[in-house]
């Protein structure tokens, strides 16, 4: 059978670092405040002028290096995105044409903070049925662009930054020991769009708009939702939360990461956490945590990963990675 295999990882970030300090002399906030109700310590600031695809290509590049791969061999790109540089066409396209990829399919997901296991998810679709062989799936963001940097209960959550995967159909012996993706779980309630959203838009006002939240409500929902689509992954594979090695999450909130694996017994050691040095990346956060994970040599291979995370809409989601 076809099973989808990350073969390469690579992240990138801004230079610029926003400390708490440095937002406590923008908004009325402080380094206390945000640390113990977020566990956010900076976040990395796009440059003026630098795009979402600027990040993406960079993280891609690295990435594609990772796996021993050129352009030629990618015919499947992906890139997961709330922040695009253009409301069309999509900056998957943008993103092709600058690393050089001539042949295939590209396209955006926006499933926002859940972008990326939206994207692994369609990619391991796709591969699995044959109808691509290697993929290049992107989670980028510029969300520095959308808050509103005088709304001080959102502009200290989230950061810029862009993480990749090449991932490929690889034949293999199945089962839960082979390496890949084991299973995906994508889901979205769309009821609950007033809780989290971007008060702007082509259709609606013709501006790009800022980001809306009611934090305690969307904390909630995270923690429950996360439970029940993690639950969902060990059901479908028969295995048991003892058995996962790395959780790698969605990086909105150290409290939320922290709650997530009290719920499963899991060991707080087990959890990559990065939002203390990047904030929330939105779809750029689980493959940037990923990547940090790789590169410290935490992340072995025959390691079992749990990857998850949740965003506006909601959507909702997960996965289990066999490395
Ligand atoms: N600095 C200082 N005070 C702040 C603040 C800030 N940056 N932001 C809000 N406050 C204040 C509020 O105004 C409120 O004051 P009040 O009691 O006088 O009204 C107080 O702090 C408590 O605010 P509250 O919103 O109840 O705090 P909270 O414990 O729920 O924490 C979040 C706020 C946003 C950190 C938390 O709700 C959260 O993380 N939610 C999930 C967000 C998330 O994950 N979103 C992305 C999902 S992809």
């Amino acid at each position: 059978m076809i099973r989808s295999v990350i073969t390469g990882c690579a992240g990138h970030l801004p230079d610029r670092v926003l400390t708490n300090a440095d937002l406590a002399a923008m908004v009325d906030t402080s380094d206390e405040w945000i640390v113990a109700r977020t566990g956010i310590r900076q976040r990395h600031i796009a440059a003026e002028g630098e795009t979402t695809s600027d990040l993406a290509v960079q993280a891609a590049t690295k990435a594609m290096e990772a796996a021993g791969v050129g352009a030629d061999d990618i015919d499947l790109i992906v890139v997961a995105t709330a922040t695009p540089d253009n409301t069309f066409p999509a900056t998957a396209t943008t993103v092709q044409s600058r690393l050089g990829v001539r042949k295939g399919a590209a396209f955006d997901i926006q499933a926002v903070c859940s972008g990326f296991i939206y994207g692994l998810a369609t990619v391991d679709n796709f591969l699995k049925a044959g109808q691509f062989d290697r993929a290049l799936l992107i989670g980028a963001e510029t969300f520095s662009r959308i808050l509103d940097w005088e709304d001080r209960t959102t502009c200290v959550l989230f950061g810029d930054g862009a993480g990749a995967v090449v991932v490929e159909g690889q034949e293999t012996a199945g089962g839960n020991d082979a390496p890949g993706v084991l299973t995906t779980h994508i889901h979205a309630d769309g009821r609950h769009h007033d809780l989290l959203y971007v008060d702007g838009g082509p259709s609606k006002t013709q501006t790009v708009g800022h980001l809306r939240m009611s934090g305690k409500e969307v904390f909630k929902h995270a923690v429950t939702n996360l439970s029940a689509v993690i639950n969902e992954a060990l059901d479908a594979t028969g295995l048991q939360a003892d058995d996962i090695d790395w959780v790698v999450p969605h990086q909105a909130n150290k409290r939320i990461l922290d709650g997530t694996a009290r719920k499963f017994g899991l060991d707080p050691d087990k959890v990559v956490v990065t939002v203390d040095r990047h904030g929330n990346t939105s779809a750029a956060s689980v493959p940037l945590a990923l990547a940090h994970a790789i590169g410290d040599g935490r992340i072995k291979k025959g390691d079992l990963l749990l990857l998850e995370a949740m965003g506006g809409g909601f959507t909702w989601g997960s996965s289990l990675v066999r490395w």
